[in-house]
């Protein structure tokens, strides 16, 4: 015993410095380690950047997210004063965790930036669609909800295992933001065993929107925009119409139920979305809560912008919805914990329909539905079969969506 000690502190002394010159480590043995694991091996040095596309495009829409959420944090507590926040029960602890909360998407942002190199896209110009603070906070709470699924969504897929342990210790992050986001709107915390992952192209859907104007060199993201879904019945999450305060949990604010039915309607492909490139765009500096050149607030009708005096030009848009599905939409497709799940589209038009909230639960015999918290809902072609590692195969028969569908 003593005597293997000995050996493996000679060999290390012996083996020490080492002639790689990469790696100091790559040739100490690894004492305690199992055999197996990827990147534990002794001559893997770490390498922090994208590996293929896939990595570039993914770490892409991840920053585009960061950057948006940076604005957004910034620009709630510009547009509204410390009396409105009050009024909507949030004081000025929670305002400075919001600010703190902006603080760490410059970390996240520099972090991505890092990853991507000289390539990497500077911040936009956002539009969204709130004018008081329930509706920022609950804007907001779903808009994490989608950079966090989106991100698990990616994560074991890219081929730079090293880039995904960084962006790991960012999400975990963004989850805690969520989070604290749901507790301001007085919903329960947490009505869920599994946070959902969905695909790029789902979350860029979502995303994309928001998103007005971006410096004309911000690289181009390549995953597919969808045809705009809405919910016409959506639950009212709002913390003036439910009546919840903040809290650090609630028990009586449930806003759906199994079997309710949830009514839709969407859009046809081939709408401009998205941002419009400009050239010469100034960089905005955000360091400070309460800058916020260039962003805005308008009304929308689930994509569009709809405000009259609104003149953006669609012509100049980088982006168009598209659809692969092979015809009308028959299923709503429910993404939510570990699950997809199917409930049949009953079609009210060409562009409408309704469908009801399943009603299953994760694993046999236990009271927690699929369905709840901040979900996810697309309409589809097909009822293909999904799991974890493989929602991107839902993609090609999405005929529009996903919508966020706040079920608790
Ligand atoms: C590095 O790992 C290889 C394969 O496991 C092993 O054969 C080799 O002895 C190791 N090198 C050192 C210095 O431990
Ligand atoms: C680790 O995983 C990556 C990506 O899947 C793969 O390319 C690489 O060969 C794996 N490395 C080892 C040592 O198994
Ligand atoms: C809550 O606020 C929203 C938007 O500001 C408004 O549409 C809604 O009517 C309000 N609800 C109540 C109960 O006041
Ligand atoms: C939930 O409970 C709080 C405090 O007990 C109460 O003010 C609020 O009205 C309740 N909300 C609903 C939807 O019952
Ligand atoms: C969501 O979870 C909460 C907390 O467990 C529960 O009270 C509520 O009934 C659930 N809602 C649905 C739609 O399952
Ligand atoms: C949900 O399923 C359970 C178990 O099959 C059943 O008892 C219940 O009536 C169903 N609820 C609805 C709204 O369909
Ligand atoms: C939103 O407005 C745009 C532009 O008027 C329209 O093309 C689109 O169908 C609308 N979407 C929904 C979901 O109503
Ligand atoms: C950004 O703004 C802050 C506060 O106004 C200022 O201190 C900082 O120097 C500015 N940074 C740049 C790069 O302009
Ligand atoms: C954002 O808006 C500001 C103020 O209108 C403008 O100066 C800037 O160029 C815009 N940036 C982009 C990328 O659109
Ligand atoms: C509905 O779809 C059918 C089949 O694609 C088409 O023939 C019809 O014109 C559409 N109706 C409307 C009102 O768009
Ligand atoms: C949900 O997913 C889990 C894990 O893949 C699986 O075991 C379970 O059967 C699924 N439940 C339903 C209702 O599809
Ligand atoms: C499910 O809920 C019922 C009714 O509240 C309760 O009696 C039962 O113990 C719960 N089952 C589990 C597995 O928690």
């Amino acid at each position: 015993m003593i005597l293997t000690i000995f050996l493996t502190l000679l060999t290390l002394v012996v083996s020490y410095p080492v002639d790689n010159p990469n790696d100091p480590y790559a040739d100490l043995i690894q004492p305690y380690t199992p055999s197996g694991g990827n990147g534990t091996d002794n001559s893997t040095v770490p390498d922090y950047r994208p590996l293929s596309d896939f990595d570039y495009q993914s770490l892409l829409v991840g920053l585009n997210q960061e950057y948006i959420e940076l604005d957004l944090f910034n620009y709630g507590l510009a547009k509204f004063s410390a009396e409105d926040f009050e009024d909507a029960g949030l004081t000025s602890a929670d305002r400075d965790l919001i600010h703190f909360m902006a603080i760490q998407e410059e970390g996240h942002a520099q972090l991505i930036s890092n990853m991507l190199g000289e390539s990497s896209p500077t911040r936009c110009n956002y539009t969204y669609p709130f004018e008081t603070v329930p509706e920022f906070v609950s804007f907001t709470q779903q808009l994490t909800r989608y950079g966090e699924s989106g991100v698990y969504g990616f994560l074991s897929h890219l081929d730079s295992r090293a880039a995904a342990s960084l962006l790991t210790e960012s999400i975990t992050t963004e989850a805690r933001q969520q989070f604290a986001f749901r507790q301001f709107q007085g919903l329960s915390a947490m009505p869920y065993d599994f946070i959902v992952g969905i695909s790029q192209s789902f979350q860029w859907t979502l995303l994309a929107p928001y998103i007005t104007s971006c410096p004309a060199r911000n690289p181009k993201i390549e995953f597919e925009n969808f045809p705009a879904l809405k919910i016409l019945n959506g639950p009212d999450a709002l913390s003036n119409s439910t009546g919840a305060r903040p809290a650090i949990s609630t028990v009586n604010n449930t806003l759906t139920k199994p079997g309710r039915r949830v009514e839709f309607a969407w859009e046809e492909p081939g709408l401009p979305v998205g941002w419009k490139p400009v050239k010469d765009a100034v960089n905005i500096n955000y360091t400070n809560a309460g800058e916020f050149n260039g962003s805005t607030t308008k009304h929308f009708n689930g994509t569009s912008i709809l405000d009259s005096d609104y003149d953006d030009d669609e012509a100049e848009k980088l982006y168009r919805t598209t659809s692969l599905a092979k015809g009308p939409p028959r299923f709503a497709a429910w993404l939510s914990q570990l699950n997809t799940t199917y409930t049949e589209l009953h079609l009210t038009s060409n562009n409408t329909g309704w469908a009801l909230q399943p009603n299953a639960t994760v694993f046999p015999n236990t009271n927690n539905t699929i369905v709840n918290g901040t979900a996810f809902v697309a309409l589809v072609d097909e009822k293909v079969p999904i799991t974890a590692f493989n929602v991107s195969k839902l993609n090609e028969h999405v005929v529009a969506g996903p919508a966020v569908y706040q079920a608790g």
